[in-house]
């Protein structure tokens, strides 16, 4: 079915350029019509992301796409937004210039069709799908490249900030900085603003020079103001200043080879992400299942070292043959919770699917035991690797053994903590921290109370990335509201029959202190209904005498809330096997991944518990 004319007329022709990558055959010859709202059309990194678009676009007859340009101004934009929902695009790509500006014109669009955020996010949850690099985090990988670069004795860095305001500069500033904090020696000794644009960077840095002499390191938000303060450099006849940009597009002026030809010593790629977003905006118009909420595009360094040893170029793939079923290795934490059992079976359910042969090792909870499975894996040389670490430390070693033998790892639910993140190939699961948030801002936005607030936390098993994410995104939250008070933090290991003992013990300690309890925090629904058993032995009354909140959303959690048991689930999902066996599939088929995806959860008030419980799918 072709759809029906746009009304183009409701875009101005200023903001409007049409765009599709195959000759037309008629005006109504299309069924999508996507609407591109880019933030400006200036910079080298925004046309290569508007050239994948088009290029990506260009393999779907069916799709047609039309860009605004809104110049940097974020009331231009919001007016763009609002003219290409009038024309009737069935969905929209965004670039936010401010993510603030441009949060509310963003949700009015995702009350009406699918939205998918590039590069920049918005402040809330009102959108599809947001696609970019974790800014923070390509900061601070080029901290710790600075700081590598300068060594112990350490030296002078001059950071140049893109335009002022713009999400990224403020990301990419504190991870750098974060970086850089425990060297001491490695001194930023002031900050300029370039806007991210050549010239600008140029003359700035050659004024600063001029006036302060030279520094050690110039540290560039983008690879363009990095040209430009090399260019100052050159031509103030300085030389041994180091430049350190980031984007490393490909191509002639690009930061790729701006780093062949030593105009700067190192870049991060940047990917754009336009690729992308056309991939997942097809699969959004045709309702597929399982799009994630976040995608979170992988990073690389970029130096004289990497491009001449081909580390850029993507890792070479085993050649398999058409017939060959994948088999992977699947090291699982145990059973420990519902949440657990009803992974377990995804993963399980969704290999059998997927024609994959799953060797599955169920750890019970032991580091050791899930490592060595791991081992045994790598012994068996099974296609792929997956596990889901019980803890975060612990596994540079074997995962190096990993990579020595070729196999990918995938990572599935949690995260490891290892320096050399190409040790592993692609992670897909929950953003613990912000779980934790939710569970802080509901709880605030519920009591809405300024009295004082005894808060007992149950926290998952110590050192897992879920007990260590919730923690922290929880306590953001409580710290803008200092009446609310961490009176106990105690681990139940994720552990139904722990959550009791445990509670049990604190109602003891308590008693003792004379202390209140007000509010439970479980890390998960298990511990919530041990704590809620033990907390009825002792005569309290759960859910009224304490408000109590949980992570996960399984079904015993919403039939405790709908007894009046508990105030409120978190959603954790737990159905990741079909995204784990599509992701390994991908990647066997020469497909890039992105390093993060993040899956899309709500949250569940006891209010709505009866209405959700039965659509609940674990
Ligand atoms: O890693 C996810 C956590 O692990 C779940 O929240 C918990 O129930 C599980 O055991």
């Amino acid at each position: 079915m072709k759809r029906a004319p746009l009304r183009l007329a409701a875009v101005p022709l200023a903001l409007l350029a049409l765009a599709t990558c195959h000759p037309t055959p008629g005006p109504n010859a299309y069924d999508w019509v996507i609407g591109v709202s880019m933030a400006n059309l200036t910079e080298q990194w925004r046309i290569n992301m508007r050239d994948e678009i088009m290029s990506e676009a260009g393999h779907h007859r069916d799709l047609r796409i039309v860009f605004t340009d809104a110049a940097d101004s974020s009331s231009r934009q919001i007016q763009d937004v609002r003219n290409l929902l009038d024309s009737g695009i069935d969905l929209l790509i965004i670039s936010p210039n401010d993510s603030e500006a441009l949060s509310p014109v963003i949700a009015e669009a995702y009350r009406r069709i699918p939205v998918i955020l590039l590069d920049r996010s918005v402040i809330g949850f009102d959108y599809t799908l947001f696609i970019g690099p974790d800014n923070r985090l390509v900061g601070k990988q080029a901290g710790q490249y600075v700081s590598e670069l300068l060594g112990a004795r350490g030296g002078k860095v001059l950071e140049i900030l893109g335009r002022s305001g713009s999400p990224p500069v403020l990301d990419r500033s504190v991870g750098f900085r974060e970086a850089i904090s425990p060297h001491p020696r490695v001194r930023i000794v002031d900050t300029l603003v370039a806007d991210w644009l050549r010239d600008k960077a140029e003359d700035e840095v050659a004024a600063w020079l001029q006036r302060n002499g030279p520094v050690d390191v110039v540290f560039a938000q983008n690879d363009s103001m990095a040209d430009g303060a090399h260019r100052a450099a050159e031509k103030l006849g300085i030389h041994g200043m180091k430049v350190v940009g980031i984007d490393g597009l490909p191509g002639p002026s690009g930061g790729i080879e701006l780093v062949r030809d030593s105009a700067l010593s190192a870049t991060f790629i940047c990917p754009t992400g336009g690729k992308e977003a056309i991939i997942y905006a097809v699969d959004i118009l045709h309702h597929e299942e399982g799009i994630p909420k976040k995608m979170i595009l992988r990073t690389s360094l970029v130096t004289k070292e990497t491009i001449e040893s081909g580390a850029l170029d993507a890792p070479a793939r085993p050649r398999l043959p058409p017939d060959h079923r994948i088999v992977l290795g699947f090291a699982q934490t145990g059973a420990e919770s519902n949440w657990r059992v009803a992974n377990t079976d995804s993963i399980k359910t969704a290999a059998r699917q997927a024609g994959i042969d799953l060797l599955f090792v169920d750890s019970e909870g032991q580091p050791d035991k899930q490592i060595a499975a791991v081992r045994s894996f790598i012994q068996r040389r099974v296609d792929a690797i997956a596990f889901s670490p019980i803890v975060e430390s612990g596994w540079e070693p074997v995962l190096r053994e990993a990579k020595a033998a070729g196999i990918p790892v995938f990572l599935s639910d949690r995260t490891v903590d290892v320096k050399d993140e190409s040790l592993w190939t692609s992670f897909m699961g929950s953003d613990f921290l912000e779980e934790g948030r939710r569970a802080g801002r509901w709880l605030v936005s519920y009591l809405k109370t300024d009295r004082p607030v005894n808060v007992v936390e149950l926290l998952g098993t110590l050192g897992s990335a879920p007990e260590l994410d919730r923690t922290s995104g929880f306590k953001e939250v409580l710290r803008d509201h200092p009446n609310y008070h961490i009176i106990v933090s105690q681990s139940g290991d994720f552990v139904r029959s722990k959550g009791r003992e445990v509670m049990q013990e604190i109602l003891g300690q308590l008693s003792a202190r004379g202390q209140r309890m007000d509010v439970l925090f479980a890390h998960n629904d298990d511990m919530a209904i041990g704590a809620i058993q033990a907390m009825e032995a002792a005569g309290i009354r759960p859910g009224k005498d304490v408000t109590i909140v949980s992570v996960d959303g399984i079904r015993d959690a919403f039939t405790a809330m709908i007894a009046g048991k508990l105030n409120c689930s978190v959603e954790c999902s737990p159905l990741l096997g079909p995204q784990l066996m599509k992701a390994i599939k991908d990647y066997m088929s020469g497909k890039d991944l992105p390093v993060r995806i993040i899956t899309s959860e709500g949250v569940f008030p006891a209010q709505v518990a009866r209405a959700v419980l039965p659509g609940r799918k674990y």
